[in-house]
Order: C-alpha cells, then sequence, then structure tokens
C-alpha cells in the first residue's frame, strides 16, 4: 500500500494546505478516494456551528473495519498488523497478523451479536491493553455497535455514571489487568459499578490474570467460550467471513467520556467515515510513516490517543501498531527503550510526563539501549518544556530524530497542530503548523480576532477553529445543547478548544495551556469542578476549591483548598482519607497533590470563588495577586498564604 496523499516536502505541505482552505471539499473528497465505500457520498460537507450540524460524506456507505483489516488481507494478510508486549517481559510475545486480526474481530462481532447487541447498541469495554481490546473495539465497529472504552484507571462509580449516560446494555471486561507489580481486579470494579444498574443485559469477561471473579447467572459469560462458538459460525469451508454492517458516513462509531469544566463527564461522539478519513490521513503525514515500519504508541486504547493511533489510524494504513500493556518503569526505567530495540521500533509516540519521569533515572533508561531503529519521535498529551524536547531530541533520538509535537484532542478526534516529521520544521516546545485542512485563529475574551502582536512579536489569544474538519465531534452524547453550549457558543461560528495560544511570525502555534477550569495531570484531562464534587462528598467537608500548579513531572498537579468541619482532626489522616473518597468516586488519577486546610475561600460578594488568586498562591506567588478589594473577606487571603503547603 503507497499513500498517495503522504506529504513529501514543505513546497508540498504549503501547496495542500492552500488546496485544503479554498476547496476543502474537493481536498478531502480526493483523500477519501483512497478509502473503500460500500457505496459512495451525494455530498461531501454540509455544516454549521450554529446547531452545530456538521455532516461530512453523507449518503455514504462503510464500514471502518473492511478498512483497517479486509481490505489488507491480499496483499499482507500474513504481516503484524498488531505486535503485543506484555507487562512481564518474560512472558510470550504475541504478533497478530492481518489475517489473525480478520479472523478474531470476525469472531468478536459473531459473539456480540449471538449475545443479542444490535446495531446503535452501547458497549462498553473495560479492559486492559490486551489485543482482545482491539478485537472487541473492531468487533463493534464491525456490526455498528456503539463502542465506549473507559480507562482501567476510573472507579465504580465514574463507570457507573458512564453507563447511565450512554444507556449501555453491555460490557466487555477482563478478570484482572497487569500494571507493573500491580494486578487491578477490573471485574471487580465492573460488580460495583453495576449494583443499581439497570441498562447492562451481558458481561463478557476475559480472562488475563486469573483473578478469582463472581459469575452471575445470566448476565456474566466467559469470552473463551463465546469466541469458541463463534469461531464455528465464522469459518465455513476453512474461509473466515463475517458481513460487515453497511454503516452510513455519520453513523456513530463510538464515544469517549472526557472532562470539561462542569462537574461531569461528556460523552464525546464521533462518526464513522470523516473519523477515518481524519486519523489515517495525520498518521500517515504527521509520522510520515512508511510500509513495514513498526509504530509504537505508549497510550491506552481507554484514551482518544490509543484510539486514533494505535487502533483506528494505523490499521487503516496497513501498519503494525506495537501494543503495551504494561508501564515505562516496570520491571525497570528502560522498559519502553528495551521494547524499541526488541521489535526494532521505528516510530516512538510518547507523552512529556513519561519523557520527564524517565529523565529523572539520569542516563539509566538508556545507556545501554541502541536505538538505532528509531526514525520519529513523538509526543502529545500536554505542552512539552524544552529541557524534556532537548533530552528525548539528544539521548532518544540521538539527533537523528525529527520530533513531532502532535496538539489536537479527545474532541478533535486526530492530530490539528503539528510538524511533519522531516517535512516541514520542527521548533522545541512548538506544535507548529496546522495539517491541511485545519484553520485555527486565536481571538481575544471579546471573541475578536487577535492581530496586534505583543512585545516579543506574538499574537497571543484563545485558540479556535473557524471550519470543520472530517473528525470533529458530532455531539456529545444524549445532550446536544450541552455540545454547543460547551463548544460552540462561547464565541459565535467558532470552535472554541479551551486552550490558549501564542503564534509566531511564521505562523507556528505554541500551545500554553487550558484558560478554561481543567487540568492537565500527567496527560489526563480533569475537570477541577468533578475533582471538587468528588472533595465534597467526605462527610467533613463543607467546601473545597481545585487548582493546578507546576509539577516537575506530571506538568500539573492537583491543589485543593479544603474547608473542613469534620468530627475527627483537620491532619495528615484526614486528608488521605480525602484521597480516598476522591479515588472512589473518580479514579487514583484524580487525588490532589496537595491539600490544604482553610477557614474560608476567597470570594466575591456575589459568591464567586477567584480562582485566580487560589491558582497564583498554588503556584507560589505571594505578592502580585492582583486586585482583591472585590473580595467578600480579603483576610482569608493572609491566612492561605501563611499556611500554604
Ligand atoms: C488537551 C486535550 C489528544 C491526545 C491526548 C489528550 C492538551 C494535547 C498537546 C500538545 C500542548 C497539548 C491541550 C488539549 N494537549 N496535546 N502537543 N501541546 N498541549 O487529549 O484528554 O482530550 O486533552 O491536552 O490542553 O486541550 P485530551
Amino acid at each position: 500500500m503507497s499513500y498517495p496523499f503522504q506529504i513529501k516536502s514543505f513546497e508540498e505541505y504549503q501547496q495542500k494546505y492552500k488546496e485544503s482552505v479554498e476547496q476543502p471539499e474537493q481536498f478531502w473528497a480526493d483523500v477519501a478516494e483512497n478509502f473503500l465505500w460500500k457505496k459512495k457520498w451525494d455530498n461531501v460537507l454540509d455544516w454549521n456551528f450554529a446547531e452545530p450540524k456538521i455532516e461530512w460524506f453523507k449518503g455514504a456507505k462503510l464500514n471502518i473495519t473492511e478498512n483497517c483489516i479486509d481490505r489488507h488481507l491480499a496483499e499482507k494478510g500474513e504481516d503484524a498488523a498488531i505486535i503485543w508486549e506484555p507487562n512481564n517481559p518474560e512472558e510470550r510475545t504475541r504478533i497478530v497478523t492481518y489475517n489473525r486480526l480478520h479472523k478474531r474481530v470476525c469472531q468478536v462481532a459473531q459473539m456480540l451479536k449471538n449475545n443479542g447487541v444490535k446495531k446503535g447498541d452501547r458497549v462498553c469495554i473495560y479492559m486492559g491493553m490486551v489485543p482482545e481490546l482491539a478485537y472487541a473495539v473492531l468487533g463493534c465497529a464491525r456490526i455498528g455497535a456503539i463502542h465506549s472504552v473507559i480507562f482501567g484507571g476510573f472507579s465504580a462509580q465514574s463507570i457507573a455514571d458512564r453507563l447511565e449516560d450512554a444507556q449501555a446494555e453491555f460490557i466487555i471486561t477482563c478478570d484482572g489487568a497487569y500494571r507493573g507489580e500491580k494486578v487491578i481486579a477490573l471485574k471487580d470494579v465492573i460488580d460495583d459499578a453495576l449494583r443499581g444498574n439497570k441498562t447492562v443485559k451481558k458481561v463478557i469477561v476475559y480472562t488475563r490474570t486469573r483473578t478469582p471473579v463472581s459469575m452471575i447467572k445470566g448476565r456474566d459469560i466467559w469470552w473463551e467460550d463465546e469466541m469458541q462458538f463463534a469461531e464455528e459460525q465464522v469459518e465455513k469451508d476453512g474461509k473466515i467471513f463475517f458481513e460487515a454492517e453497511a454503516m452510513d458516513a455519520e453513523d456513530p462509531l463510538f464515544i469517549l467520556y472526557t472532562s470539561g469544566s462542569t462537574g461531569k463527564p461528556k460523552g464525546v461522539v464521533h462518526s464513522c467515515a470523516g473519523y477515518m478519513i481524519y486519523t489515517t490521513y495525520t498518521f500517515v503525514n504527521v509520522f510520515q510513516y512508511q510500509p513495514k515500519q513498526i509504530h509504537f504508541c505508549t497510550a491506552d486504547v481507554g484514551w482518544i490517543t490509543g484510539h486514533s493511533y494505535i487502533v483506528y489510524g494505523p490499521l487503516a494504513a496497513g501498519a503494525t501498531s506495537l501494543m503495551f500493556e504494561g508501564i515505562p518503569t516496570y520491571p525497570s526505567c528502560s522498559r519502553f527503550f528495551d521494547i524499541v530495540d526488541k521489535y526494532k521500533v521505528n516510530i516512538l509516540y510518547t507523552a512529556p510526563t513519561a519523557i520527564r519521569s524517565l529523565m529523572s533515572f539520569g542516563d539509566k533508561s538508556y545507556k545501554d539501549n541502541d536505538l538505532s531503529s528509531l526514525k520519529v519521535l513523538g509526543t502529545v498529551g500536554e505542552p512539552i518544556n524544552e529541557e524534556a524536547w532537548h533530552w528525548y531530541e539528544e539521548y532518544i533520538g540521538k539527533k537523528n530524530c525529527p520530533i513531532v509535537d502532535t496538539w489536537w484532542q479527545t474532541e478533535t478526534g486526530g492530530i490539528l497542530i503539528s510538524n511533519l516529521a522531516g517535512v516541514t520544521n520542527s521548533k522545541p516546545s512548538w506544535a507548529t503548523l496546522p495539517l491541511p485542512g485545519i484553520q485555527p485563529l486565536l481571538v481575544d475574551e471579546n471573541g475578536k480576532e487577535v492581530t496586534q502582536p505583543d512585545e516579543d512579536g506574538l499574537l497571543k489569544g484563545n485558540l479556535c477553529i473557524k471550519f470543520p474538519w472530517p473528525s470533529i465531534l458530532r455531539t456529545t452524547y444524549g445532550d446536544h445543547e450541552r455540545c454547543r453550549t460547551n463548544y460552540f457558543a462561547t464565541y459565535p461560528n467558532l470552535y472554541f478548544t479551551g486552550d490558549g495560544a501564542l503564534k509566531d511570525k511564521d505562523g507556528n502555534y505554541r500551545i500554553t495551556g487550558r484558560v478554561d477550569d481543567v487540568l492537565n495531570v500527567s496527560g489526563h484531562r480533569i475537570g477541577t469542578a468533578e475533582v471538587e464534587n468528588a472533595i465534597n462528598m467526605h462527610a467533613g467537608v463543607v467546601e473545597s476549591a481545585v487548582v493546578g500548579y507546576p509539577h516537575n513531572i506530571k506538568g500539573q498537579g492537583i491543589y485543593a483548598y479544603v474547608i473542613y468541619n469534620g468530627k475527627k482532626a483537620a491532619d495528615e489522616l484526614t486528608k488521605k482519607d480525602i484521597n480516598v473518597t476522591v479515588s472512589k468516586v473518580i479514579g487514583p488519577i484524580a487525588k490532589p497533590d496537595k491539600i490544604q486546610f482553610v477557614s474560608g475561600l476567597p470570594k466575591t460578594r456575589s459568591g464567586k470563588i477567584m480562582r485566580r488568586i487560589l491558582r497564583k498562591i498554588a503556584e507560589g506567588e505571594t505578592e502580585n495577586l492582583g486586585d482583591i478589594t472585590t473580595l467578600l473577606d480579603p483576610s482569608v487571603v493572609d491566612e492561605i498564604k501563611k499556611e500554604k503547603v
């Protein structure tokens, strides 16, 4: 498979970018010609951001799994689609060829059908990073069921909320998952999540860790048994067959929950055709993927990065995607690089937080590794500081690999701003240029485009996009109005990203971080309101306010100011209790790094918490807190400053 849409030079990038802005429909229709359609589209694009209504390739019929699997079988049936590296390096590796992937996905589709799953049904997937997770995702897509993958670090309560919101009827899970030294009892968590649940009919359990599990008659069934049964049904005369459902271009492909500035996570909905086209296009262009290369994205499939750049994008491009079950520091801090050497990985795509964490081991993580197979390095999830960028470039890339700093979001489906490896220039800590089809602009608070550079010659503002691209979110599940108010109402006729950015005279963008009440902790998105709600559930807590502060490894840490009025003392033990509460309500990733007990919070006369002040104090600022005269009780600020933790 060659990629006619792969951009090869900076001039070609400029040319393509121009075409994509001047004739977006023609541009994307040309790209779409490289995919397998059951029926071609009637109309390339119909849109308005006011509702919003966004429709790409309306009238077309396709199945994304035929694009990710079936169309590759003739030429590369015996090539590796997925290489799987287990948590424990001593355990057997699994190489999943495209032929094998085809068979397994057909089996999963048949298994789901046998259990009553139909097109449009919501299937929640809560598994560790095993190949069966990819089979499950693709099996849903094959029959047109909408998958909703939930990251293994979320608590029972979080899962329960998501099941309820999606009205999910089916769950696919594992007995347990390995993460470094730990075994996480996933099925146990599901059991807790299902107490009081009224929608789920079946739970399919894959055996990974042999953790003892409770199996409820009539509800819980074993993956292995069901898959064996399905195997006989999909195999006829030595051939594997399961008819892929003909999906409308705009049918939903999946829901993925993500945090926003309100208390409740939103179910971001992506559709079949646009998502497929854009993830494939960006995979091939940003990483400059060449046939036979091995692509290693270290994300979890529980996040959008794993959906787009472990599963859908690479497979649709017929690539070899490496899937790793474990963590970067187990059994030692050289694990990522041991994997790179073991499989001769060519593309390594990871998060700044992982890079900073490996840096903290000095040269230990890489000194015994060869790393000469690497051609391209990538980062995603949060701004990368220059120190980490240079470390990555020098010690991992040996100054031989371009680094792509890829900016995007759950809602964007694929990478929107990034350099193209070796084709367009990189600039440390800058995401650089928009991909073809992406029209960013910076606006001020009033939504006016910023055109006046500051003293450093940079434009500074809130990052918006003014034209739809194929994989933009279509709605938030069950609540379209929420989608509108969240993304399309702040500035009329613009998609607002929630990020602030700088732009230099060459058109490069640097993302400076969120400008809303959303934190980015180790590349994970966490809403401050969500954490506050969780803290407030603790029996002795009266009120709380959560802000972010700079953290050496995590990028941002979580700082919680808590008004506490409990029976027990406001001491270290109580802080631990509060952390356990947050773990139970959201998951361990949302635990505050610092808790400070306060007698009051800085509020305006209208009762609004002045987070700006709390943020500054958490950042270590004591002098320039800005105007505090509008506070109801300015004296609390002194107390908070004095008792900072
Ligand atoms: C937020 C989206 C998209 C994959 C993982 C995160 C931040 C993402 C970068 C980058 C600076 C980045 C933004 C964005 N972000 N990539 N290269 N440079 N910031 O997905 O959980 O939807 O979070 O992550 O703040 O809004 P997500």
